[in-house]
């Protein structure tokens, strides 16, 4: 059985898309399990660059196939603007974009209300106002239409007037923002049900079959560990489970599948949107990592908060999803930063192994390295590494409590190595 999940080990934009590409070839089938078009995975393929929102990495490899899980959150019309871009950028989708039929279809209601909570009083998430948050809520409140619902006229119907009333209610009494008229919206979901039909799957009968016969599966995570709605920094998360765990609930599997996981982390942090962020830097260290690191959102173009790696919050999600092995991505960033800081502690309040779901005012202790100035971004092996970058590589290994496998030095596919 050969089938390895990718999770991302900080709060979203670890450089999951890249890693997924790079190790993609090796395997028949990707599939996103969590998240929505929240998510943003950039990579960098001969020369062209692709962000991917709800389409697995995998799709830029010819003849594999894109498996969309039904843990996910679907925006139809923007899955029809993705595939549009890829295949304008020359990349043939056709037949090769599977949907689970129980993914749960984002509703321009939902779009509407992430933003009218957003802009509304109150204290803000800073959401990337892609729905996500209400599709899930509906989704658990049994409120929510799935891929298969689209299919059945009637219940299509009767679902959306009840999930419509209630929202409706919010829109005239609270938000004051225009009404959605069930009309409309059922039209809308007849003519993705025309598009989307060929696409949907079974997806826990087509995965077993598929490990069964010997085909290759890489599970991609989306958003990060930390944004995990229970085990992240609640209430500042998304709204599904990021963790490992959430690769068998997602796609009807049972956990014995998921093979080895692997965690993805920047040689630093960033977050975009509210919430705690111990190690943030905001002055120039945090401006040369956004510059450097071109730490722009994929999703919304926000600047991303930028700070010190947190061994401590890293730690933490090695522990929560078991990771057997690092990646650690734009190592190239930090060239000329000098000394380097990675955070070990959270000050006398809480020492490593603090829950960093809580650490609103903690006082972070570091560690410093000393930096290099070399250019990095041509190595292909450790070897080709600067000796205080190789040892800042081995405090990470050491401080956070995993190998690392994988070094990422730029953004281009190539530039990725192993580290033995
Ligand atoms: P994801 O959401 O985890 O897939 O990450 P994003 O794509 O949102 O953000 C990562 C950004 O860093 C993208 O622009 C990537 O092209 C870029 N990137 C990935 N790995 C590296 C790296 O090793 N070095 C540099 N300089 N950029 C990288
Ligand atoms: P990828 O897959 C970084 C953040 C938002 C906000 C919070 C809730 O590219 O790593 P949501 O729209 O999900 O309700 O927003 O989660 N967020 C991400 N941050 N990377 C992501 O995805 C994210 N997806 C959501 O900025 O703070
Ligand atoms: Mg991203």
């Amino acid at each position: 059985m050969k089938t390895l999940a990718i999770i991302g080990l900080q709060w979203g934009d670890e450089g999951k898309g890249k890693i997924i590409d790079h190790l993609a070839g090796e395997f028949d089938i990707t599939v996103r399990f969590q998240g929505g078009g929240n998510a943003g995975h950039t990579v960098v393929a001969e020369g062209k660059k692709h962000v991917l929102h709800h389409i697995p990495s995998g799709i830029l490899h010819a003849g594999k196939t894109a498996l969309i899980a039904d843990g996910t959150v679907l925006d139809a019309e923007a899955l029809f603007t993705e595939i549009a871009d890829l295949e304008s950028a020359g990349v043939s989708t056709g037949g090769r974009i599977r949907i689970g039929w129980g993914v749960h279809m984002v509703m321009p209601y939902h779009k509407a209300l992430d933003a009218a909570s957003e802009d509304g009083a109150g204290e803000k998430i800073g959401t990337t106002r892609r729905g996500i948050g209400p599709c899930y809520a509906d989704r658990k409140a049994r409120l929510g239409i799935r891929l298969k619902d689209l299919f059945d006229r009637d219940s299509l119907a009767r679902r959306v007037e009840k999930s419509l009333a209630e929202k409706n209610c919010l829109f005239k009494n609270l938000y004051g923002r225009p009404e959605f008229g069930a009309g409309d919206i059922i039209g809308m979901c007849r003519t993705w049900a025309d598009r989307l039909g060929d696409m949907g799957v079974d997806t826990p009968s087509y995965l077993r079959a598929a490990i069964s016969s010997g085909r290759s599966v890489l599970f991609e995570g989306a958003q990060g560990s930390l944004l995990d709605t229970d085990w992240g920094t609640y209430p500042f998360v998304t709204s599904s489970t990021t963790s490992a765990s959430a690769v068998a609930s997602g796609c009807g599997i049972s956990m014995k599948l998921v093979g080895r996981i692997m965690g993805v982390a920047k040689a630093y942090t960033t977050r975009v949107g509210e919430g705690p962020f111990p190690t943030e830097d905001k002055g120039a260290v945090g401006e040369h990592l956004r510059r450097r690191g071109g730490e722009f959102g994929a999703t919304t173009g926000r600047p991303r908060r930028c700070g010190w790696l947190d061994a401590v919050a890293t730690r933490y999600a090695v522990d929560l999803n078991g990771a057997d092995s690092l990646v650690v991505t734009k190592l190239d960033v930090l060239t000329g930063v000098d000394p380097i800081k990675i955070c070990i502690s959270y000050g006398p309040s809480g020492g490593m192994g603090a829950d960093p779901r809580i650490p609103r005012r903690v006082v972070p202790e570091y560690v410093t390295f000393p930096g290099w100035k070399e250019d990095i971004s041509s190595a292909r092996s450790v070897s080709d590494l600067p000796g205080t970058c190789r040892s800042y590589l081995d405090s990470i290994e050491r401080l956070v409590g995993a190998p690392i496998g994988l070094i990422s030095v730029g953004p281009d596919r190539r530039q990725v190595f192993e580290k033995d």
